[in-house]
């Protein structure tokens, strides 16, 4: 059974925002000039969030999402849980990655995966590398996860998004990466599964609504609210029904 859904919702944004802090959009083309001075807390594995390393940190409130949506796949999956893998990484760290990568794999797949340094979101403490562990203690990557299907519907629930899905290269310059989740918070993770696009071009989508519904002044920092329609469980369909259609259903 499912519940009925509301006729829409709301996304509740301002201009800066769609660019700032848990909107915030790092790519090949947008650095992220404050890597090194990221306001993160320590991960430690509690609850049914597992880490693979000791030395792990996200912006607070990823890590409060991500400990929610850890709980919920440990649910879903009667006692399997998440495994947080990579965190929020410094400019200095982000070369090491990319070093590694390109040592083990070459340059090429280094460049398809591994953002440079100063452009990758895990400067933002936002982004999270998962995969997970088995209630037998066996690593299953999510991709070979019973659940996964689930867990990239869900875990919009939470506030993430799958970043780098498969197919969107052009678009987000960065290989299929089942295992990046990026927190945007629930609204605009909501808005992004709605809409079945990157985050890419949703944020280029919210940069169209300001251009069709500008703020009275300029000089105002005004906060819009524009509507998003359900998302029910099977559909993800945008503007299914205008506000009128719903008053008139
Ligand atoms: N793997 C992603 C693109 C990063 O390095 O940030
Ligand atoms: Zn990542």
């Amino acid at each position: 059974p499912t519940a009925t859904p509301a006729p829409y919702t709301f996304v509740s944004v301002s201009v800066s925002d769609a660019a700032e802090g848990q909107l915030a959009l790092v790519n090949f083309e947008h650095g992220f000039p404050a890597a090194d001075s990221t306001d993160v807390v320590p991960v430690t594995a509690a609850g049914s969030l597992l880490t693979e390393r000791n030395d792990l940190s996200l912006a607070q409130p990823a890590l409060s999402a991500l400990s929610a949506l850890a709980e919920a796949f440990s649910e879903q999956t009667g006692g399997d849980r998440l495994l947080l893998t990579s965190a929020y990484r410094t400019l200095e760290y982000q070369q090491g990655v990319y070093d590694d990568y390109a040592a083990a794999y070459g340059q090429a797949a280094a460049d398809a995966y591994v953002a440079a340094p100063g452009t990758s979101e895990h400067h933002t403490g936002l982004a999270a590398d998962l995969s997970s562990m088995s209630k037998d203690g066996e690593r299953v990557t999510l991709p070979n996860h019973p659940q996964f299907e689930w867990l990239k519907v869900h875990c919009a629930d939470y506030g993430f998004i799958l970043r780098y899905p498969p197919e969107k290269e052009n678009i987000t310059h960065v290989a299929y990466e089942p295992w990046h989740f990026r927190y945007v918070g629930k609204e605009n993770a909501a808005a992004v599964r709605a809409l079945g696009i990157t985050f890419e071009e949703y944020i280029e989508y919210l940069r169209g609504l300001f251009r069709v519904f500008p703020p009275q002044s300029p000089r105002i920092s005004v906060r819009r609210s524009f509507p998003l329609f359900p998302i029910p469980d099977t559909s993800y369909t945008l503007f299914r029904r205008t506000k009128t259609q719903a008053r008139k259903a």
